[in-house]
């Protein structure tokens, strides 16, 4: 057992008041963006695309669009994490593994028979809920990224995302997923209260 790792894990709780002059440099939100797109993904798909915001203007346009939600205003910034359902399309599948090179181009016909199969028995694979899925893993990541690099934040779903992405002029297509304001914690998050892995599990033996 890794203690350090599960100390790690289980010390991220969600910050609401955080220190409204603290600075998130531009090398760091790289490295973070970095470590949570490494995310698990359907067919290394990557739906996710983030907007991030440090600009306490427009931050304070945004809090007006999330219910007043102060940690909006005060953050050292904020991730906007959308999916974009585009990811998903065979075309842009294959144009991805063309050019990584985890396709060769004499598999492609193979890989789009595969993953036409794929998607005409498990439609939900393309759609919104496939969104949810990978972008939630994605935005979970990010989240412990963020507390790896120091600081600490909290996710929202509490918005009018369609008139955030008016204001922020962003494609009408993006699935809106969550709002993740980050800074420095003023004051400790909430107690943790959770239910036990026996109301919540089962075990097969
Ligand atoms: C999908 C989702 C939406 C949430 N929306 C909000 C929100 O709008 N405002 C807020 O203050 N917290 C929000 N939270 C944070 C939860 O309240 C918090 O994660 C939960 O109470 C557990 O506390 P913890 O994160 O400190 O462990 C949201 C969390 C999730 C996962």
């Amino acid at each position: 057992m890794n203690d350090t790792a599960i100390d790690f894990l289980k010390s991220r709780v969600s910050i609401r008041d955080v220190d409204p002059d603290a600075v998130v440099t531009a090398a760091e939100i790289e490295q973070i963006l970095t470590i949570a797109g490494s995310a698990p993904s359907g067919n290394n798909s990557q739906p996710w695309k983030v907007a991030v915001v440090q600009n306490k203007d427009m931050q304070a346009e945004i809090y007006t669009r999330a219910y007043q939600q102060l940690q909006v205003k005060n953050a050292a910034g904020v991730f906007l994490v959308f999916g974009d359902r585009s990811a998903y399309e065979i075309d842009h599948l294959v144009a991805e593994k063309l050019k990584n090179g985890t396709l060769a181009p004499a598999g492609e016909g193979m890989f789009r028979k595969k993953i036409d199969f794929f998607y005409a028995s498990s439609p939900a694979e393309n759609s919104v809920e496939a969104i949810m899925l990978d972008c939630g893993l994605f935005a979970m990541n990010l989240l412990y990224a963020i507390k790896a690099f120091g600081y600490d934040a909290v996710p929202m779903r509490g918005a009018d995302f369609d008139a955030i992405k008016k204001y922020l002029e962003l494609s009408e297509s993006w699935q809106p997923v969550l709002m993740i304001p980050f800074g420095k914690a003023r004051t400790a998050g909430n107690e943790k209260i959770r239910k036990k892995p026996a109301e919540f599990s089962l075990l097969f033996k």
